[in-house]
């Protein structure tokens, strides 16, 4: 199986994400799981990453804390959408399972250097204010990375936290933009791609025929995460931003997209965290990410419904 380190600032579609790898053993090894501040602080993220991964009876999962604010601001939280614990919509219980010793960055320039070059890969469903921590401390390890898989960014379909801004690039545009600078083979996958994995009445009761509990909880979960979009735009489902990092993975053919040059904003504060793509290759700006565009949205909710029934 391919090597990951999880990402994540959970949030409902962290958690979706988180349990798609989990229904897929065969196709990803979970080395780590690292939190991150972003839709709530950090003390709910690493609590929420620890209901998760007991709510899937995975409390062998290392799991550490990361980052409590973003390299260059203060943070900025999405309980607007998520709820006040990030989690919101089941009632679950504390979690009991320890956090792993030591800092989410140290574990991440650890395993790159411990593990054979080229072999890791980074999913990142947060800010990137623990990736861009590791490359400061320890640029030597780029180099190392198979691969980074992020949510993030909107450019034809604009921002979701402000006109400009996609959330997880806004709240620290700084380490964004390190991410982009590094020579790290990325791939994104931005809101004109999530938007279009919504979640239908007919998709989510796939989820509710499973019947476990884990299923059950996702639901509830998702059911609370869509009101924000269905309630403001009259959509018919929540935008399911972040397991299609994880989907990629599993299934690359579910998405179209191409070579392109990404910058992103730090100085304007009309425009801050904006992610400048040069879909066009207008500029000679080098190619730094692959950006994904198109998604094959009910491929996207077999796969997630087939994987979740494994836990
Ligand atoms: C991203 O922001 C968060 O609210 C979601 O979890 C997702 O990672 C979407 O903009
Ligand atoms: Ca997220």
């Amino acid at each position: 199986p391919r090597k990951i380190i999880v990402d994540t600032d959970p949030g409902q579609d962290d958690a979706a994400a988180i349990m798609l790898a989990f229904g897929s053993p065969d196709e990803l090894e979970i080395l780590g799981i690292t939190a991150v501040a972003g839709n709530v602080p950090l003390s709910l993220t690493t609590r929420n990453v620890r209901i998760i991964c007991e709510l899937c009876g995975r409390i062998d999962v290392r799991i550490y804390a990361g980052a409590d604010k973003p390299i260059a601001r203060e943070l900025v939280t999405a309980e607007h959408v998520h709820g006040k614990t990030g989690l919101d919509g089941p009632e679950l219980d504390e979690p009991t399972m320890p956090l792993a010793e030591g800092h989410a960055v140290d574990f991440i320039i650890d395993t790159l250097k411990s593990e054979a070059p080229g072999t890791v890969t980074l999913c990142t469903l947060g800010p990137l204010t623990n990736v861009a921590m590791a490359l400061q401390k320890a640029p030597e390890i780029a180099p190392r990375i198979r691969e980074l898989v992020m949510m993030g960014g909107g450019f034809f379909e604009g921002g979701n936290i402000t006109p400009a801004a996609e959330f997880n690039i806004y709240v620290d545009p700084e380490a964004a933009d390190l991410v982009f600078k590094s020579g790290i083979p990325i791939v994104v996958m931005p809101l004109d791609l999530t938007h279009q994995l919504l979640t239908l009445k007919s998709r989510v009761e796939r989820i509710r025929e499973i019947g476990t509990r884990p299923a059950i909880a996702m639901v509830e979960m998702l059911e609370f995460f869509e009101r924000f979009d269905v309630e403001k735009y009259g959509s018919d489902g929540g935008p399911l931003h972040d397991p299609s990092v994880i989907a990629y993975l599993l299934r690359p053919e579910l998405f179209k997209g191409r070579e392109c040059n990404v910058e992103i904003e730090t100085k304007s504060a009309l425009t801050m965290g904006m992610t400048v793509v040069d879909w066009w290759h207008v500029t000679d700006r080098k190619r730094n990410a692959k950006v994904m565009r198109h998604a094959d949205a009910d491929g996207f909710f077999a796969l997630l419904t087939e994987r979740f029934a494994r836990i």
